[in-house]
């Protein structure tokens, strides 16, 4: 299932990161794509040389892995750079599965988590949908700049063509320390109640037993 990650870059994160956008280098994104995504791909992705790219890596990444619910959802072990996306009118992104394996040689992860976090507002471009297949047929993601999906990078999905303005995404991948999406949603609930206990009723003995399940599951389910 997907989750949106609501709030993941403020205001001004979003005016520094437009800054660096109004000046960028992009390259074809085919070059990046996976052998059987490749010829499904039409969009340009920001040369990861150029500083205009570092910085944004830099911001996405730090704000993405340090929001409360990326971690209880996502559960992170390893998490990729920041790939920066734009899709101009006639651009899109056909119906593909990520590979299952990426990184370079010395630094490989499993990409458990798709995450992709939006930079364009969504009254600036028309089209240019996240569709994710899900277990209860399509959804469609379009969120507000600064907003988050994160979806099991097992879904198909695709971007529909953008017929207006331009849609700039960054896309990032997750190896998760529990690996199963059905586990990681169970815990996600459960650390949501345990939460909420922990704030009605900290002294509870029903709020102690909730917290030891939840910390004996993640031992339990958790790789590190
Ligand atoms: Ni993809």
């Amino acid at each position: 299932m997907q989750s949106n990650i609501k709030h993941v870059l403020s205001a001004t994160d979003l005016e520094t990161i437009r800054t660096h956008i109004a000046t960028a280098q992009w390259q074809s994104g085919a070059a990046s794509a996976g052998a059987s995504a490749r010829s499904k791909k039409a969009n340009e992705e920001m040369d990861q040389g150029s500083e205009s790219w570092k910085a944004i890596n830099q911001l996405v990444v730090t704000q993405l892995y340090s929001h409360p619910v990326f971690q209880s959802m996502v559960l992170p072990l390893k998490v990729s750079a920041a790939f920066v996306s734009r899709c101009l009118p006639g651009m899109h992104y056909g119906r593909h599965i990520d590979d299952p394996i990426m990184g370079s040689l010395n630094s490989r992860y499993r990409s458990d988590v798709a995450v992709t976090v939006f930079l364009s507002e969504p009254d600036t471009y028309d089209g240019g949908e996240l569709k994710i297949q899900s277990r209860f047929g399509p959804v469609s993601v379009k969120l507000p700049a600064g907003s988050a999906v994160a979806y099991p990078a097992s879904s198909l999905h695709e971007v529909t063509p953008v017929t207006r303005g331009e849609r700039v995404v960054c896309a990032l991948w997750a190896q998760s320390m529990v690996r199963d999406a059905q586990q990681r949603e169970l815990l996600h609930d459960l650390d949501e109640a345990r939460q909420a206990l922990h704030q009605s009723t900290p002294k509870a003995q029903i709020t102690t037993q909730i917290e030891q399940v939840y910390a004996n599951l993640l031992r339990l389910w958790a790789d590190v």
